[in-house]
């Protein structure tokens, strides 16, 4: 039998990781700039936690958690994303006491059990970021400025901002009635599952995916419509530190995001170029998720963006990304003594940060050669006994085939 990885899930296979590494490197030094510091989360958590933080009508927790017991017979459930996780640490370390703002960032692994297509996969990858204690529209401007600074530095031009107001919990208690009476007359035509819905949190018949039910939408009263004097002075706050950032956006009243925990500002950069799966970045405003999860209220902002999808929009730009970097230097030996002789003067040269290679297959020195073509090593050197007792060798640049008479000792100081 042969195992194969399972359904949904990818290897980052040698030939893509300096990319991934260009990426997170990237992202990392964005970070640095915008001052928001790494937090490593556990891969699992106890399945409460997503319950109560992501909520309970959620696709995300109804339908597609990796939840399963432990030996100790609790529920443990795979991160299906970052923030829950994020804030049950900021509370559980007390992160919170510290000068506000708390600002965190992530490169984490994700387990949902969703129907794997292209851009989706079972395990995939997020980078995200969160803002907690500032409740100021300026924080909302900031994390949106930081996510297009990452398009920018990489070159992407071709995503659009579509960001929406959701309100806060008693603007929505109004405007849920609305949706739910206007959904009510409509109640035969939703699939079942919507009509559960309608019961338990009718904004959450914005996230099906059955053509009907989004058409039966199509007339729906927006929330963006409905929010209170203080969410829409908040919004209008965001929308001017956008202008004045020469951030473009577009108001997408379609706009509710999956998860429950969001309020006023909610946002997603999107690709028309990827297919189905063009949603690159989501996040928005969670000011009430904090006390949700047993702390004292405390605002909170952020977002993720899929690391896959994003390589997605990178390939269909025809962004580049830097490959693994080749050998500068590879040393053909000839018999044992000399192979000794070049792991010496390879493992030398390694320590000093030079990327240097030689043999380990035990091949003639012709082998040796096509070999360190095929791996594009910029320079080569035979090394035998003549070479080893005179001190020096013919070092070959292996682009131009030029060659020249190089001391040993003095090898490393060529390629620094
Ligand atoms: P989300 O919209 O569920 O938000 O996921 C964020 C991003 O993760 C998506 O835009 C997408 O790029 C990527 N993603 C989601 N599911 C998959 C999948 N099955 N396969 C590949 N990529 C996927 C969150 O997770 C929130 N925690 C974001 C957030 C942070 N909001 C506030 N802070």
């Amino acid at each position: 039998m042969s195992l194969k990885a399972p359904k949904g899930t990818i290897d980052i296979l040698p030939k893509d990781s300096a990319k991934w590494q260009f990426l997170e490197k990237t992202l990392r030094d964005i970070c640095d700039a915008f001052q928001f510091q790494e937090i490593r989360i556990p891969v699992f958590e106890h399945t409460e936690l997503y319950v109560r933080g992501v909520g309970e009508t959620s696709d995300v927790v109804s339908k597609e958690m990796y939840t399963f017991n432990d030996k100790g017979d609790r529920s443990i459930t795979l991160r299906p994303e970052g923030t829950a996780g994020v804030v049950r640490s900021f509370l559980e370390h007390g992160l919170f006491a510290d000068s506000q703002p708390t600002k965190l960032y992530y490169l984490i692994s994700c387990y949902r059990y969703e129907k794997p297509q292209a851009g989706r996969l079972r395990e995939f990858r997020q980078f995200g970021v969160e803002m907690f204690g500032a409740s100021s529209p300026a924080a909302d401007a900031e994390v949106i400025s930081l996510v297009k600074h990452i398009f920018d530095a990489l070159g992407i031009t071709n995503l659009t901002l579509n960001i929406n107001n959701i309100g806060c919990p008693s603007c929505r208690k109004a405007y849920n009635e609305q949706l739910k009476a206007y959904l009510n007359e409509r109640k035969d035509s939703l699939c079942e599952t919507c009509r559960e819905r309608l019961e338990r949190n009718p904004m959450r018949v914005f996230d099906c995916k059955s053509e009907i039910c989004q058409s039966l939408l199509s007339e729906a009263p927006r929330i963006y419509d409905c929010v209170c004097e203080d969410c829409h002075n908040h919004f209008s706050e965001v929308t001017s530190y956008l202008e004045e950032m020469g951030i473009a956006y577009q108001i997408d009243k379609s706009i509710v995001r999956g998860l429950d925990y969001y309020s006023r500002t909610v946002f997603e950069f999107v690709s028309n170029n990827i297919g189905a799966q063009g949603t690159v970045c989501g996040g928005g405003r969670y000011d009430y998720l904090v006390e949700e999860l047993g702390g004292k209220p405390c605002p909170g902002i952020g977002f993720a963006m899929g690391i896959e999808r994003l390589l997605m929009v990178l390939e269909n730009a025809g962004i580049t990304l830097p490959e693994q970097k080749e050998p500068q230097l590879y040393i053909a030996a000839i018999g044992k003594e000399a192979d000794k002789k070049a792991a010496k003067i390879v493992n030398e040269l390694r320590c000093a940060g030079i990327r240097a290679e030689k043999d380990y297959m035990e091949r003639s020195v012709k082998a040796q050669m096509k070999y360190a073509n095929k791996i594009k090593a910029a320079y080569t050197m035979v090394l035998g006994d003549d070479e080893i007792a005179a001190g020096e060798g013919q070092l070959k640049q292996m682009d131009t085939g030029e060659t020249r008479q190089v001391r040993l000792e003095e090898l490393k100081n060529m390629f620094q």
